[in-house]
This record gives C-alpha cells, sequence and structure tokens, in this order.
C-alpha cells in the first residue's frame, strides 16, 4: 500500500449497501486473517478521505456468520482510519421504533456463536484483555445525531442491539424473550464487529436503520413477522437516507 491508500473514516457496507462514493480508487488489502470481504474503496467526502467496505461482499457473497470480521476491521485498521462507521438493517422489537427509522444504538449483547470473534487467540506478548462497558463512542454518536438533525431523518438516541447468529430469523418466543430484556433492535453483524474495533483500538459507532418488526409486534396481530424481501425492500427505499446522513456525519470527523 502506499499513502494513496490511507484513510481517515472507515465505513461498513450493509445489507442492500454495496458501494459508497462515485469517484472512488480502489484498494486491496491483505491481512494476516485473510482478504477482507471486498476491496475497499477510499473516496473524498468533504476533505475526508473515507474507506467504505460491503461486509457482506460484493453481490452479498457472505451470510453473516462467514463473513472475515477480522479481516474487515484489520484492513480498516491497516488504511489508518481513526473512526469507523458501522450502518446495518435491524429489526425492531418495539412499536416506537418504527422501519425506515433509525437508531444510533450505545449498547451491544451478543448471542452469537462459532465466529472468530478476537485478534488475541493467542496471548503472544502477555495478557489482553481489552474494556467493552462503553462499545460505541459517543463522541461518534454524538456526530451521527447531529448529522440526522441536519439531514431531518428520525434517529433514535441510544439503545441496545441483541445480534443473534442468523441466517435465520428469530422466532416469536426469542423475540419476546429479547424485547422482555429490555433491547431494542436486532441485527447480525455487530458482533463480532463492535468488539474487533476495541480490539484495534478504533473508535466505533453502530447506526441501525430499522427495516422491520421482528417476529411481529404483540400489540399488533396486524404486523407481518420479518421476510427477508422486506429488509431488502426498506433498506433499499431508506438507502437514499443512510447516504444522506453519512454525508453529513463524515465532514464534521474532519478534525478527528
Ligand atoms: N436485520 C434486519 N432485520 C432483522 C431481524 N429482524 N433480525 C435480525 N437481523 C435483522
Amino acid at each position: 500500500m502506499n499513502d494513496q491508500s490511507q484513510a481517515d473514516v472507515g465505513v461498513f457496507g450493509g445489507s442492500g449497501f454495496y458501494a459508497f462514493a462515485d469517484e472512488a480508487v480502489t484498494v486491496d488489502v491483505d491481512t494476516p486473517w485473510g482478504a477482507p470481504s471486498a476491496p475497499v474503496t477510499i473516496a473524498d467526502v468533504g476533505g475526508v478521505r473515507v474507506a467504505f467496505l460491503p461486509r457482506h461482499g460484493t453481490g452479498h457473497r457472505f451470510p453473516p456468520h462467514k463473513v472475515n470480521y477480522r479481516a474487515n476491521v484489520d484492513a480498516m485498521r491497516a488504511l489508518g482510519v481513526r473512526a469507523l462507521i458501522s450502518p446495518f438493517a435491524a429489526g425492531s422489537l418495539r412499536p416506537e421504533i418504527r422501519p425506515g427509522e433509525f437508531v444510533v444504538v450505545d449498547q451491544v449483547v451478543d448471542r452469537t456463536w462459532g465466529r472468530p470473534g478476537t485478534f488475541y487467540d493467542e496471548f503472544e506478548d502477555g495478557p489482553v484483555h481489552v474494556p467493552f462497558s462503553e462499545p460505541y463512542d459517543q463522541r461518534l454518536r454524538r456526530v451521527l445525531l447531529d448529522a440526522a438533525a441536519e439531514v431531518g431523518v428520525t434517529a433514535v438516541d441510544g439503545g441496545t442491539v441483541v445480534v443473534v447468529n442468523g441466517p435465520r430469523f428469530s422466532s416469536r418466543a426469542e423475540s419476546r424473550s429479547h424485547r422482555d430484556s429490555g433491547w431494542h433492535v436486532v441485527n447480525m453483524t455487530q458482533a463480532p464487529e463492535a468488539s474487533l474495533a476495541a480490539e484495534a483500538g478504533i473508535p466505533f459507532a453502530g447506526i441501525a436503520l430499522v427495516t422491520d418488526y421482528d417476529a411481529g409486534l404483540d400489540e399488533d396481530p396486524e404486523v407481518e413477522p420479518v421476510t427477508q424481501e422486506a429488509v431488502f425492500a426498506v433498506f433499499e427505499a431508506n438507502l437514499g437516507n443512510v447516504r444522506a446522513l453519512l454525508a453529513a456525519a463524515i465532514p464534521r470527523l474532519a478534525s478527528l
């Protein structure tokens, strides 16, 4: 890599979000963990160099449990990013959080299993246990909330995302239990992405774009349980808002 392939801010693309800026340069980054999900593209957004990586790969090749999260986060570290923004599709667990809205989450619960989820499989240079009580960077969260207000999209300030292994969606009982636990949205990719960012020492922010009401709503039997088609359709319908939010947020990170 040369200096042309250094970046200030990293953005992961999620379901239905596979490209970011038009005038982007493509860089191939290899990592000790293998290749990331796709080549990274780097573009200037309001004076900030942004590295974009679709976490599911080009054409959505990798299901959530097969994404090489270590390679993706390590590629961003290799590019030198000082902030990582992670938009993701999510199901709402509560009637007041509606499809089409954003949640700038502040906590995560990892209910995944079997995913390689640490850079420290071996303690070669002694123990490494990173703090994770605040998985999401407060300053980045504030920037995203201010950007949402600027572009006029509804963004809930705070909430807990529970991460399920997938690729199937949750049963009604699982979904109820997530809601009864006090959690707000459900997704399949924030773990181990968030904790790997913590291990890499990169400030991290997750933005849920709510696409559905998961297994349905007890309050309203008319609400249909989530389908894959609904997730992609709602995400696509709101992709303009995701882009507008990022375009408003990223220049605010110039002084990072
Ligand atoms: N991504 C979008 N909607 C979801 C849901 N209901 N459960 C898990 N991941 C999701």
